[in-house]
């Protein structure tokens, strides 16, 4: 039986953590979950969040993954604690849930020279202090200005992320939180949604202003983790598999995952 590493978001963006973790550890088998039907989950309370969250895991951990990655900012902000410390001595205390926020701010320490850097996610995640906490434990010389982007997730989730309406809505982003510091000279993308705007992003940040997606680092961050957890790394199974599975219809998700991860997926509906 197949023991993969479960992957999971609101919907398409953790597909950008997902391909790059594929590349830096192909040789592990994937387990994708989408919660598309219910996206965004940006503008939710945390009690709705965390539910969702919960049942994704409880569903991810049922097929079979030891280790889960919420490869969602929102979900890692509202839930990811409370699912470690409450859920998880329940459900299966041999097993892990990690998130994308902390790698994100290890790895933003050596990035920013100015010290002043710039958050960009939904309002759930910029309402939950989670980034400007992180980032000033570990780094408490920075100084940290937060900018929910509510309209970037439903222009990705409806497959507009190319049209010229998203233009607007990211150029007023950008220029509104570097209006808000000028100092800024790293942006992260705190949602993991938005490298799939990337172009438009680039199109509206001025020179000498780093963005900053978070693939790399919660993959190389995985690996890092697997590398210290032998025990962890034994139960996972490496045939370099990846399976998706949404809540939404599945040729629709099938087809614009395919887009976004450059390879034809198939998908499978499930229910939460
Ligand atoms: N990809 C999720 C994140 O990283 C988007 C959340 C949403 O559905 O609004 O925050």
């Amino acid at each position: 039986m197949n023991s993969p590493i479960g992957v999971f978001d609101s919907g398409y963006g953790g597909l950008t953590i997902l391909r790059q973790m594929r590349q830096m550890l192909p040789q592990y088998d994937y387990l994708y979950l989408g919660d598309n039907a219910r996206a965004p989950y940006g503008s939710h309370s945390f009690e709705i969040i965390y539910r969702y969250t919960l049942q994704a895991v409880a569903e991810l951990f049922d097929r079979g993954c030891p280790l889960v990655i919420l490869a969602c900012n929102t979900a890692s902000a509202k839930a990811l604690r409370t699912i470690q410390q409450n859920d998880l001595p329940q459900l299966d205390a041999t097993r892990r849930v990690l998130g994308v926020i902390r790698p994100t701010v290890e790895a933003v320490g050596s990035l920013s020279h100015t010290r002043h850097v710039g958050v960009l996610a939904t309002a759930g995640t910029i309402n939950s202090g989670s980034y400007e906490m992180e980032l000033r434990k570990l780094w408490p010389d920075m100084t940290v200005t937060g900018q929910a982007c509510p309209m970037w997730v439903p222009l990705v989730e409806n497959y507009e992320f190319d049209s010229p309406g998203a233009d607007y809505f990211v150029q007023k982003r950008i220029e509104g939180i570097l209006r808000r510091d000028p100092e800024i000279d790293t942006l992260i993308l705190g949602c993991t949604h938005y490298p799939l705007l990337m172009d438009k992003i680039l199109k509206y940040t001025p020179p000498g202003v780093r963005i900053v997606p978070q693939g790399e680092y919660v993959a190389a961050s995985l690996r890092s983790y697997l590398t210290r957890h032998a025990d962890m790394q034994a139960r996972l199974s490496q045939h370099g598999t990846c399976r998706y599975l949404t809540t939404e219809n599945a040729e629709k998700f099938a087809e614009s995952a395919s887009l976004f991860m450059r390879e034809a997926v198939t998908a499978e509906q499930c229910r939460l």
